[in-house]
């Protein structure tokens, strides 16, 4: 796979592209990411990438010139079909996607999704936005990454380029599984997990883990999975994948919590 990350601020990803998993997934050849500056695609004498929004308000507008220019050239270097002449969501070799609060939210099913694409390019935003027309144009999808405004997109696109990317066969060690992990096909958040030492400021590790019954490990951590799930995102409880027993038994639990409060 590779990902393009169009940006004013491409040395924002020095660190993280090179740093832990991302780095040494990019050395192997698994996946190929940069960082593009959109500044020098300016036709404007001062480089300038912003302008004021027409109809007034605050704030200034990223304009469309630069940002297309951009993604053309982007394409172009990778042999994508993306020019200008194409409608949106035509190409089916590339997915341009724009990070914004406006955008869907990503999930761990989107990333799993767009993990099997060949490309991505990823249009961090600036100022108040970008000119509409640009993103009508040249732009499959926005995405948001939670709901909480950030001062650009250029933190989206690195949440968006490391989760997708340790999908991508081979990113991640064989001990580094992204099988039992939060959000994984059961929808389940991750049960407790311990290391050594057995005892630490007094708190011993659950017996269950040490005895090596592997059925009964499987059985804990699926249970206190479901517990962890119920305490802290019972939204998640609705979609996830539970036997009709465990179903039954959150139920019962629910209710047995509802009449010891109403004692
Ligand atoms: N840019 C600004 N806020 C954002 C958000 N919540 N998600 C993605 N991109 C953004």
């Amino acid at each position: 796979m590779t990902i393009d990350i169009l940006t004013i601020f491409p040395e924002m990803f020095d660190s993280v592209l090179n740093a832990s998993i991302l780095g040494r997934a990019r050395q192997a050849g698994l996946i190929e990411i940069e960082a593009t500056d959109i500044r020098p695609f300016s036709a404007s004498k001062h480089k300038n990438t912003d302008d004021y929004p027409f109809g007034g308000g605050a704030g200034m507008l990223m304009m469309a010139q630069p940002i297309a220019d951009c993604i053309r050239a982007v394409c172009d270097k990778r042999g994508a079909p993306c020019l200008s002449n194409l409608e949106p969501h035509e190409s089916a070799d590339v997915k341009r996607i724009y990070l914004s609060p406006r955008g869907v939210p990503l999930t761990q099913k989107l990333a799993q999704e767009l993990s099997g694409e060949e490309h991505l390019i990823l249009l961090c935003g600036h100022y108040e936005g970008v000119d509409q027309r640009v993103l009508d144009k040249y732009i499959d999808l926005e995405v948001s990454i939670g709901d909480y405004v950030l001062t650009g997109g250029e933190l989206g696109a690195m949440v968006l380029a490391d989760c997708v990317a340790r999908l991508i066969p081979g990113v991640l060690g064989s001990e580094e599984s992204p099988q039992d992990e939060s959000f994984s096909d059961a929808g389940l958040l991750e049960y407790p997990q311990y290391t050594r030492p057995r005892e630490f400021e007094g708190m011993p590790v659950p017996q269950v883990l040490l005895d090596g019954n592997h059925a009964k490990i499987a059985a804990w951590r699926r249970e206190q999975a479901i517990r962890v799930t119920q305490e802290r995102r019972p939204d998640l409880l609705n979609m996830a994948t539970l036997t009709e027993k465990e179903r039954r038994k959150l139920i019962e639990e629910s209710a047995e919590q509802h009449d010891s409060r109403g004692k």
